[in-house]
């Protein structure tokens, strides 16, 4: 089964008993519908060495008439995924589709005696299920656990499906809670036990966010949820996030019961200055985590989606690991990422400097020149490392960097060694360094012995010093080079270093650091020395 283990500090998803990065790509919205559509797809996702694809599996179309299903669609993603040698994680576009109930078949949607709607603060119905449902969280259930249960029946060997994403970008809008009739009844009881047990149990390591708000009203330990949190749109919100996380521990326990793949849900990230129900409320935010780990222990990672700037900010907050039993942290999974300039740094920085289990630019087949896509181009570098970044990263010998224009990264400990890495257009060689704008620049370090490393990436000049003061550091020798796969399919088994070039005089300054220049991908292979 694919699944997650624990590795030193780090999670690993493994796949065929093997650790699996996930060099990802998620199709926009519809194009899994189409199965001519997705015909000139798979080609190009092969042109730019994805491994992956992320997939949506949709409701309406899977049940479009209630209890009669029709697998057809997965049946094909499955079949086109095994004949391009590429694995698939599924999304549930079950109950909620960003916020909304879009993908509910229509048997749900035109039944709103049964299936009930939220309500906004003026009592207007949106096209939203309400989460305080029974029917509705049964309806969605069974679903979902029929789709588990084919992916079991038809994929259950070969595991082409490695992980499933339940429903898609989780959050109340207009406002920060519903007030259908069975919230406002949950809202005016007490704050459920399973929550106030869990907040107790682990007061002192509580992440920042959720802590603050309970010690400014006194830490309470019983009382409605206005009593315990306070009377403010935070209390809302986070009424709301134990209600939809509740809701998808059940799904993800059923399914999960019937087939046991990882399983995630992902975040559309709050807009700085937007209040909850501006930005979809209630969902795995960086500041509901807590929240969410305690309503929703069967899910296994919360996943951010990456649509804002400040990429190094959001990765750090969703990776933080002061919770006691949040034990090897919240892997970061990142399932949808603009398809944008810069996404081959990040790319490289996320795998080298967090635990990072997947990297999917959205509407990845939206290009229409994958031949010359940089994050092809980083993918098919990563290709090659996957194997030596699994190998090294539980014994914290890897490391990431991203570089923009003006940064330095300073004094990074690796082997026996300081690093300081910059830009490559800083050294002035290049004509794109008259520009304004450089391109981001990434990349990583694998240290395989205190004086030997791989170097990977793009745009970066690394400079090595001894981390003794009395000695200075040289190279021995700087090889570039690639790993060549000895077995056709084997997901990056059995690689063999192939030297190409070496790399002195111009292309290390004379012997001052190692250099890959903008634009160009490249893996070296470093040896040092002291002297
Ligand atoms: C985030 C959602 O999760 C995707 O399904 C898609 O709607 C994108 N936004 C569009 O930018």
């Amino acid at each position: 089964m694919p699944r997650l283990v624990k590795n030193g500090n780090y999670v690993q998803l493994l796949v065929k008993d093997k650790p699996f990065l996930i060099l990802g790509g998620e199709l926009g919205n519809s194009s899994a519908s189409g199965n001519d559509y997705m015909r000139s797809i798979w080609p190009k996702l092969k042109q730019m060495n994805l491994n992956t694809v992320i997939a949506p599996v949709y409701w309406e179309l899977m049940e479009p008439v209630e209890g009669r299903f029709d697998f057809s669609s997965v049946d094909t993603l499955i079949k086109n995924a095994r004949l391009n040698k590429i694995k698939l994680v599924l999304l549930w576009f079950g109950a909620w589709k960003n916020s909304m109930s879009c993908y509910a078949p229509a048997w749900v949607k035109t039944n709103t005696t049964r299936f009930p709607r939220i309500l906004d603060k003026s009592g207007s119905q949106h096209e939203i299920l309400t989460p305080f449902n029974k029917n509705n969280l049964d309806a969605d259930k069974k679903s979902f656990v029929k789709l588990m249960q084919h992916i079991k029946q038809v994929d259950g060997t070969q595991n082409t499906v490695i992980t499933v994403q339940v429903e898609n970008e989780i959050g109340m809008l207009p406002d920060a809670r519903t007030y259908d009739e069975a919230a406002n009844t949950a809202f005016n009881q007490g704050v459920p036990e399973q929550l106030m047990t869990w907040l107790i149990k682990n007061k002192n390591s509580l992440l920042p966010e959720l802590k603050s708000v309970w010690e400014a009203n006194g830490y309470k330990t019983s009382g409605s949820w206005e009593e315990v949190f306070g009377r403010n749109l935070s209390t809302d919100e986070i009424f709301m996030a134990w209600y939809y996380a509740v809701f998808v521990n059940e799904l993800a326990i059923a399914g999960k019961a019937v087939y046991n793949l990882p399983m995630y849900v992902n975040a559309a990230l709050n807009r700085p200055g937007w209040k909850p129900g501006q930005y979809p409320s209630g969902g795995p935010l960086p500041h509901l985590m807590d929240i969410w780990k305690a309503g929703a222990p069967s899910i296994d990672m919360l996943a951010p989606d990456f649509y804002n700037p400040d990429f190094k900010h959001w990765c750090d907050l969703y990776t933080r690991t002061s919770l006691p039993d949040r034990q090897a942290g919240n892997p970061l999974f990142i399932p949808e990422i603009r398809f944008e300039n810069g996404i081959d740094a990040k790319a490289f920085f996320a795998f080298g400097n967090y635990n990072c289990l997947s990297f999917s630019p959205f509407s990845i087949e939206s290009t229409e020149h994958p031949e010359t896509e940089p994050i092809g181009k980083a993918y098919n570098i990563l290709k090659q490392l996957s194997n030596l970044i699994t190998k090294y990263q539980p014994a914290e010998s890897v490391r990431g960097f991203l570089i923009e224009k003006d940064s330095v990264l300073k004094d990074i400990a690796i082997g026996n060694y300081l690093l300081t890495v910059h830009h490559e257009y800083k050294m002035g060689w290049s004509a794109g360094a008259k520009n304004d704008v450089w391109p981001l620049a990434g990349g990583l370090i694998i240290s395989v012995a205190p004086d030997e490393f791989y170097v990977a990436g793009t745009g970066i000049v690394i400079t090595f010093a001894s981390v003794t003061n009395t000695k200075k550091a040289g190279f021995i020798s700087i090889d570039e080079g690639r790993f060549v796969r000895q077995k056709a399919d084997s997901y990056g088994e059995n690689e063999k270093w192939i030297p190409g070039r070496r790399m002195n005089g111009d292309q290390d300054h004379q012997g001052r650091h190692v250099r890959i220049p903008g634009n160009e991908y490249s893996i070296q292979h470093v040896k040092l020395y002291t002297y």
